[in-house]
């Protein structure tokens, strides 16, 4: 029989029910992790929003507790919007969020843990100065949200950014405080762009240049680059460059929406990401909104809407010119049943299964190796945007050398699959790489959006090589070049590739022959969530 949730994922981070969007707050504290997310309590759809709160000791399996925070005074009636932590003094978290006031004018407010000595912080207390932030002089009401982890000065002073849209520029208004409570805005925004319209969700943190270790937000080293993140468009956009805390200036070494230098967390659905630093790993980890791609009506039904990308580890690449992202080892205790082989040629036109394991819920890497890359067809110049490239040369367009890839969430008889697969061109002197989601036939059902993703990869050429990493979840696949370089995840909603009905293909619908070096796949166990837990009243 049919099972009656099919698409509810067994080790994607979601609550047991209803509406949720934006991770907040994320933190590691006395030996816990916290992950916040905006919640709906009530329904499936956007509204009523708290903030949801769950724990973890591993970041894979989780504890749901109550809401941390609910909407209950004037100055967030009407939604406990996004924010983020920050360790002040002490290390005494504080969080900073979004409030919706009676006039749904957008306000920024302080908690604080009622008990700091409690790991779980399951009471939070709001500030008696809220709000902090009132939009005043120039700043819109409906254009000002989302405070980011502040940093701390040698100086002492508080930093921290809101994100806005100010006479059609996106930017982030900057603010100074002292005591984390009387916020003064800086004469200028730490940035802004003409090109964006309202930045969503900032992040502002360091990346190390020469240590593959993260950063801790406040840290004033000169081996770092800071990164700048900003949620519009539907998409999470980043900007690099160099931060000099004295003059607040941060130079930027490319702009948003750069032609050919568009930087993005991900070029599929993730959204409102937001990044911490893990002081117990000593690394950077990136919490991601994976929308649904189905109906309103869809997420009534199933009762839920919205999961979180597996967490994933970010440091800055060799190069310095992008950020690299790998899904946190701990993951990758799910693995079972692993299935492998080595060196196998992949000829034009082929394809064969990779039997073995639990294709809806499967963690797959495979390289291949390129031989023939000289072989390459040339590039076209015009070619300039790799979505709509993707999207023109789908899966099933034969080409020289690729397409190649992996069919996931794919129907015995393939008239479901969603093909995630590269495509190589000769462009000059170098290679152009093409990584592609296609979601076009990813379910026979429809009312659903089957957008293809694509981006460039930027492969170094003498490697002769590329590889590929999908994590398989249901409803849900997130992929990786094998150096995580280019990120895409999608949502599909397969009839028939359901459960056991779900196979695994690697496919080759390129003339030229590609070799697998190496693949391997293992079916992934289920993550422990648990229940709120209710606590019992004293007697
Ligand atoms: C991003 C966002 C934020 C806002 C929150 C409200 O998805 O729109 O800007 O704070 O969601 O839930």
């Amino acid at each position: 029989l049919p099972r009656e949730q099919p698409y509810r994922t067994a080790y994607h981070f979601q609550p047991p029910k209803n509406w949720m969007n934006d991770p907040n707050g994320p933190m590691f504290y006395k030996g816990v992790y916290h992950l916040f997310y905006q919640y709906n309590p009530y329904a499936a759809v956007w509204g009523n929003i708290s903030w949801g709160h769950s724990i973890s000791y591993d970041l894979v399996n989780w504890v749901h507790l109550e809401p941390a925070i609910n909407p209950s005074e004037p100055f967030d009636i009407n939604g406990c919007w996004s924010g983020s932590t920050t360790f002040l003094s002490g290390e005494k978290p504080a969080i900073l969020y979004t409030g919706a006031d009676p006039k749904k004018r957008q306000v920024q407010n302080l908690a604080v843990p009622k008990n700091a000595t409690d790991p779980l912080l399951i009471e939070w207390v709001k500030s008696p100065h809220n709000p902090l932030l009132t939009p005043i002089d120039d700043i819109d009401p409906d254009n000002f949200r989302d405070p980011t982890t502040a940093w701390q000065g040698p100086d002492k002073v508080w930093r921290v950014i809101i994100g806005s849209k100010i006479k059609g520029r996106g930017m982030a208004i900057l603010y100074q405080s002292k005591d984390f409570v009387n916020w003064t805005r800086s004469n200028k925004p730490l940035h802004s762009s003409t090109k964006t319209g309202m930045w969503e969700c900032p992040d502002f943190y360091p990346v190390s240049v020469n240590s593959k270790n993260g950063v801790e937000t406040s840290a004033q080293d000169i081996f770092t680059k800071h990164v700048l993140k900003a949620s519009f468009k539907d998409c999470d956009h980043y900007i690099l460059g160099n931060y000099t805390l004295k003059t607040e200036n941060f130079l930027a070494d490319t702009d948003f929406m750069d032609t050919g230098f568009d930087l993005r967390y991900d070029y599929g659905k993730f959204y409102a990401s937001k990044t911490f630093y893990d002081s117990a790993k000593k690394r950077r980890i990136l919490w991601g909104w994976v929308t649904e791609s189905d109906s309103e009506s869809d997420d009534i039904r199933k009762g839920w809407s919205g999961i979180q990308s597996i967490p994933r580890s970010i440091v800055l690449s060799r190069t310095g010119q992008q950020l690299v992202q790998w899904p946190i080892k701990e993951i990758e205790e799910l693995r079972t049943n692993k299935v492998s082989f080595d060196s196998k040629e992949l000829k034009g036109g082929s394809i064969f299964e990779v039997s073995g394991i639990t294709a809806s819920q499967a963690d797959v890497e495979v390289s291949f190796d390129l031989p023939n890359l000289n072989e390459a067809e040339s590039v076209d110049p015009s070619w300039v945007d790799p979505q709509l490239l993707c999207s023109q040369k789908e899966a099933s367009v034969k080409g020289t050398l690729g397409p190649f890839g992996l069919l996931v969430l794919a129907s015995k008889d393939l008239s479901e699959q969603t093909a995630v697969f590269f495509r190589i061109f000769k462009r000059n002197d170098n290679y152009a790489v093409l990584m592609c989601s296609d979601q076009s036939r990813s379910s026979l059902g429809d009312g659903l959006h089957k957008t293809t993703y694509g981006a460039f990869v930027s492969m170094d050429p003498s490697d002769r090589k590329i590889s590929l990493r999908s994590l398989i979840d249901h409803s849900v696949v997130e992929s990786f070049d094998g150096e995580g370089r280019t990120c895409i995840t999608a949502r599909v909603y397969p009839k028939l590739a359901i459960d056991k009905e779900a196979y695994l293909y690697v496919f080759n619908n390129g003339t030229l022959s590609v070799r697998i070096s190496k693949l391997s796949a293992w079916s992934m166990k289920r993550a422990q969530i648990f229940p709120i837990k209710k606590r019992r009243k004293p007697q």
